[in-house]
Formats: C-alpha cells, sequence, structure tokens
C-alpha cells in the first residue's frame, strides 16, 4: 500500500509577558467594570508586554519552546510561518525574517501570514500542503499578537478585549499507512465584502499616515463589535458543519473543540445553536483574554500542560477574524 506523507505536530509552546492586568486596573483607565467585562466576554485578565517587548519577541521564546519540545534544532526548520495582525514593521520586513535570525533558523524561508485572529488556522493548513506534497519536511507555524500596540487605551469597547501572546506549532512530515496522526483537513473562508467591521484604518496605502496631520487615534484598530458578534456565531457554526461533512466525522469522533478565544458567549451562543455541550470547548480567554492569532496555539500548549490532548485524540480548531476571516483544522493528536 502506499504511504502518504502526513504533517504531524512534533512540538508546541507558547509565551505570554509576565505584566498582568485585571479588569480592576483596567477600570481605573476607562470607564468600564470587573462585572461588566466579565458578563459580557468571560474575560478576568490578559498578559501585556512590556514597552520594549515586540511581537517578535514574544514569537521567538514560543518558538524556541515548540522546537525544544519536538527535539529539532532550528537549523533543520524548512519554513517559518508567523500569522500576526501586529507585526513589528508595517510591511516588511516580515516578522517571520526577524524569528527566523533570532532562532537561528539558517536554512529557512520566512513570511507572515496575514489573516487576523484567523491566522494561526491559515498557518496549519499552509504547512500541511507544503508537508504532503513533499515540499518541505519541517515547518514552524506561529501565532504571535502585540495587540496592546494598536490598541486605543481610551477606547472602553475594545480595550478590555484583548492580550498579547504567541503560540507555536512544529509540523514535521512522516510516513504512515494509516494516519492517526496530523492534520487531517481545515477549511479556509474569508468574507471581505465586511473588511471595514474590524480594521486598522490608517496607515496603509488607502489612507496613509500624514505627519501633523494624522490624528494619533486614528492609527489604533476600530472595530463594530456587534457585527463581528453575529458574524462569528454564525461562521463559528458553519466552519464546525463544514469539517464534520468534509470528513464523514460525527461530533462524537471530536474529543475537543479548540475555539479562537475572543468572547465566552460568542462560544455559548454557538454551542446552543448547534446543541453542542458546552465542556467540548476548551476555554482559556478568563486569563489570556483575545489574543488573536495566538489564541488557537496558547490553547493547545495550555491543554497539553493539562494532560488533556492524548495521542489519536480528534482536536478541532475554530475561528473568525478580521478579514473578515474564518475557517478551523481537524488535527489527530
Ligand atoms: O477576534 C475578533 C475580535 N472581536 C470580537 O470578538 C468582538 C465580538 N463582539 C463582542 O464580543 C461584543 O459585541 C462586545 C463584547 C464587544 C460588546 O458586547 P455587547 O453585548 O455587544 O455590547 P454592546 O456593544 O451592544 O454595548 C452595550 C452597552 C453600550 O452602552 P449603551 O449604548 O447601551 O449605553 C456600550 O457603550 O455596553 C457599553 N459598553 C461598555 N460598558 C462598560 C461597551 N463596552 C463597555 C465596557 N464597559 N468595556
Amino acid at each position: 500500500m502506499k504511504q502518504k506523507i502526513h504533517a504531524v505536530i512534533k512540538g508546541i509552546g507558547s509565551y505570554v509577558p509576565s505584566k498582568r492586568v485585571s479588569n480592576d486596573d483596567l477600570a481605573k483607565l476607562v470607564d468600564t467594570s470587573d462585572e461588566w467585562i466579565y458578563s459580557h466576554t468571560g474575560i478576568k485578565n490578559r498578559h501585556i508586554a512590556a514597552e520594549n517587548e515586540a511581537t517578535s519577541d514574544l514569537a521567538v521564546q514560543a518558538a524556541q519552546r515548540a522546537l525544544e519540545k519536538a527535539g529539532c534544532p532550528a537549523s533543520m526548520v524548512d519554513l517559518i510561518l508567523v500569522a500576526t495582525a501586529t507585526p513589528d514593521y508595517l510591511g516588511f520586513p516580515s516578522t517571520a525574517c526577524i524569528v527566523q535570525d533570532r532562532i537561528g533558523a539558517e536554512n529557512a524561508g520566512a513570511m507572515d501570514i496575514v489573516a487576523a485572529c484567523t491566522g494561526f488556522i491559515y498557518g496549519i493548513e499552509t504547512a500541511r500542503v507544503f508537508i504532503e506534497t513533499g515540499t518541505y519536511k519541517h515547518v514552524l507555524v506561529i501565532g504571535a499578537e502585540t495587540l496592546s500596540k494598536i490598541t486605543d487605551w481610551k477606547d472602553r469597547n475594545t480595550c478590555v478585549l484583548f492580550g498579547d501572546g504567541a503560540g507555536a506549532a512544529l509540523l514535521t512530515a512522516c510516513e504512515e499507512v494509516s494516519p492517526k496522526r496530523g492534520v487531517l483537513t481545515s477549511y479556509l473562508a474569508s468574507y471581505g465584502k465586511d473588511a471595514e467591521v474590524l480594521l486598522r484604518p490608517v496607515g496603509g496605502t488607502r489612507v496613509p499616515f500624514v505627519p501633523g496631520t494624522t490624528p494619533p487615534e486614528d492609527m489604533f484598530l476600530r472595530m463594530n463589535g456587534r457585527k463581528v458578534y453575529t458574524f462569528a456565531v454564525s461562521v463559528l457554526g458553519k466552519t464546525i458543519e463544514t469539517l464534520l461533512k468534509k470528513t464523514g466525522l460525527s461530533l462524537q469522533d471530536i474529543r475537543y473543540i479548540v475555539p479562537h478565544q475572543a468572547n465566552v458567549r460568542i462560544i455559548e451562543a454557538c454551542a446552543k445553536r448547534l446543541d453542542i455541550p458546552l465542556e467540548k470547548f476548551f476555554l482559556n480567554i478568563e486569563e489570556f483574554a483575545n489574543t488573536s492569532a495566538a489564541s488557537i496555539p496558547i490553547a493547545l500548549t495550555d491543554m497539553e500542560r493539562q494532560g488533556l490532548l492524548h495521542p489519536g485524540d480528534l482536536i478541532l480548531t475554530v475561528g473568525f477574524g478580521g478579514g473578515l476571516t474564518y475557517g478551523g483544522n481537524i488535527l489527530y493528536w
């Protein structure tokens, strides 16, 4: 029987900055309260990068932990993908190139993936295709964000929601006749029609930064929370159903659903709509808030640390975010 190449997650790791900011801390900055934030989002704390800490600094820590777990020297990595909406620099160089140099991955190509909170899911699928086609053997996928750097700390509609952090996974080629490990399939989708619902309006080529004219607050992220909420509830369900249909699996086959950690209420609404017990979803938003592209790999690392992931378990990741983008993966652990 012909052997097929599978993309197996060999090691994962995460890193969050040490500075921990509670809801009560935020209530000193804007007109909000622990009660409002927790009841509307499920968030209690978030970790915030230091002034001199950029996205690549977090990414490097997570990457080194994932490589160590995998027992893979950085020199063996063929490709580095950094999913981020908060790169060290606008446009170029990519954050992936900075990570490549810092971890000593001297034989790797490097590029960023811009799919906001769905970025890690896009990265996993990109790695799968490169590996299954035999192009690369070792692909490092990183989700890393310092959203605190593009947050308007005077806007209570957004500043209570986000946190900083990074998570990484090393995917390695593995030849087996019958796969019970690795990325089984993915679903990637987008809805660019609503691009303006969640965006950083100024500083790109559509509305460039004009020295002396651009109001500083226009450089921060802007969001229509209600619209994102409605979109999220609908596409989370659609993604789960699409992935199950594509694989012929049922919900009972899935050990855990690992959603993008944006808002517990979004997950609850999706669980209710699809009649899925909430316990099937892994949640750690209470401690880390929404870390965008980092939220799923941080969650997976947390789960591994807690002993929740066993070989052969089927894990379904699902996310949504700026773009708008959405999608998911099914992984054999
Ligand atoms: O990764 C993707 C990123 N984005 C998201 O996931 C966001 C998705 N959206 C959401 O999670 C929710 O829409 C929010 C948590 C952002 C907002 O919750 P909501 O229940 O949709 O609240 P709302 O926007 O309808 O606002 C309700 C009220 C408003 O006051 P009025 O107009 O009714 O007087 C807001 O001004 O809550 C007020 N409000 C706040 N009050 C205290 C909004 N933010 C706050 C706050 N503290 N931080």
